[in-house]
């Protein structure tokens, strides 16, 4: 189904046949646009921007690409095709037909899954939004914005769902999703890591890799669920996700590369001196990016998402794919956990085991795009490794949180683990000396020297492209 650009909000959900809701979506747009204005990418008000806007959910030719002014970037509201005579697939309603409407007993659970992944989309334009002055080429530049008005989108996509199905309280529910602000001390963001500041290209560039995987596996959560429109909704999510995810993985890869090739080229570890990033700090950034984002999935041991699978909200990642009977009653599995200060596990009911399966997944994902690093670091003779540090370190929710362990695993007392923090996490001087490398670049086809090029660029177009037009 093609999109009606000529309405104010394109969409493929018949707006214009529902007045009252197509005048609530109206009456929230000006402040939306507001936000964006305030809250948004700084400086970027005049650039048009060579990106994709999504015009449809068609697999092919879901999206075109053009210049656009940032401010008239259209953000629609898209729903995936659905699909016929869908089921929900797991839980005590498993076999039933997916629900249409929003099904009356389940409003808080499903109110609350909405806003909770809604918070997260403005969130991180907030977080992100001063990288457009430093950014390391007009191709970083390009996909920083692309990333931005695609998470605005994720935005528009959840208000959607509060404004189409839960009224008042859902209108009430979109306006504080921009009254609340990443890292505002009175009205902070609702997760923990969509509060933390992303100042640097480095930052960027794991925070697509870690925290938007994050979004990726939490999408496909609920994708699977019984309430078919935010199935739907977040099916085509995951579509423009794929490109978050490459931004990151391509970005920290462009980086190890660079890395590699100064410590060949002077015969030392010590690149920084060279204008790279030593390899100790890109391992202490996922130290810390990839802590904060474990913690996102919430505890090993959670009574809200044995709720969410049981009652066919929240399913597995790709549940339908898994083999088991989908209802899980009585199975136990075994999660970790801390007794007498030291690393145990124990046995829980699947169903309440849920956050921790999930964390399962995302945990494999990252280890294969670290295996990915890895091999180029391998590639250059060059004999180092990049980790993910243990699930104990770092930690501020679930069993681990309050725990004083090294990356390796290692429990130890607080007064040795702050003397070591610095080691294993970004400090002081990290920040300053990644800092001092954030130089924007704005020639078309040139890089900074901190990163390797792309290999090629966006939609068919040459790397030196000019994928920005400053006005
Ligand atoms: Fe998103
Ligand atoms: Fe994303």
């Amino acid at each position: 189904m093609q999109v009606d650009y000529n309405e104010r909000i394109p969409n493929n959900v018949g707006l214009a046949d529902d007045r009252r809701l197509l005048r609530a979506l109206e009456r929230w747009q000006p402040a939306y646009l507001d936000w964006w204005r305030e809250l948004g990418p700084v400086g970027a008000h005049e650039h048009a921007v060579f990106l994709r806007t999504a015009i449809g959910v068609d697999t092919d030719g879901w999206a075109h690409f053009d210049f656009v002014r940032m401010p008239d970037y259209r953000w629609g509201i898209f729903l995936a095709e659905p699909a016929p005579d869908r089921r929900i697939n797991f839980g005590i309603h498993k076999g039933e037909p997916a629900w249409q409407e929003l099904p009356g007993e389940y409003r808080a659970e499903l109110r609350r899954l909405i806003v909770t992944q809604g918070d997260t989309e403005p969130a991180s334009v907030e977080q992100q939004r001063g990288l457009g002055l430093t950014a390391p080429s007009l191709y970083d530049l390009r996909n920083l914005y692309q990333v931005n008005v695609e998470e605005g989108r994720h935005l528009w996509a959840m208000v959607y769902l509060l404004h189409a199905y839960f009224g008042r309280d859902g209108r009430e529910e979109a306006e504080e999703m921009l009254a609340r602000h990443a890292g505002d001390a009175d009205k902070p963001r609702t997760l923990e890591a969509f509060n933390e500041p992303t100042d640097d290209w480095l930052s960027f560039f794991m925070y697509t890799f870690f925290q938007d995987r994050d979004g990726k596996f939490q999408l496909h959560a609920l994708s699977e669920s019984g309430f078919d429109p935010l199935s739907r909704t977040c099916r085509f999510m995951l579509t423009e996700e794929a490109h978050h995810m490459f931004v990151g993985e391509s970005g920290v890869m462009r980086i190890v590369q660079r890395t590699c090739e100064k410590m060949r080229e002077h015969d030392t570890d010590d690149v920084g001196r060279f204008g790279a990033i030593p390899l100790t700090l890109l391992q202490k950034w996922i130290n810390f990016h990839y802590s904060i984002c474990l913690d996102l999935f919430g505890s090993e041991d959670s009574t809200n998402a044995a709720n969410y699978y049981a009652m066919g909200l929240k399913g597995r990642y790709r549940e339908t794919r898994i083999d088991d009977d989908h209802v899980l009653a009585g199975s136990t599995v075994t999660v970790p956990a801390v007794e007498g200060g030291r690393l145990a596990s124990k046995e829980v009911t699947a169903l309440k085991a849920m956050n921790e399966t999930l964390r399962n997944a995302y945990v494999d994902d990252s280890q294969r795009g670290l295996d990915r690093f890895n091999k180029v670091i391998r590639s250059f003779g060059i004999d180092a490794e990049l980790r993910l540090p243990h699930r104990a370190f770092h930690r501020n929710i679930g069993a681990f949180a309050g725990v004083c362990a090294a990356p390796d695993g290692t429990l130890m007392g607080e007064a040795s683990w702050k003397r070591k923090r610095d080691e294993w996490l970004p400090n002081a001087d990290d920040h300053a000396f990644v800092q001092s490398l954030m130089i924007p670049v704005s020639e078309p086809g040139a890089m900074a020297g901190w990163i390797a090029a792309p290999k090629r660029g966006i939609h068919g177009q040459a790397l030196d492209y000019r994928y920005v037009e400053f006005h």
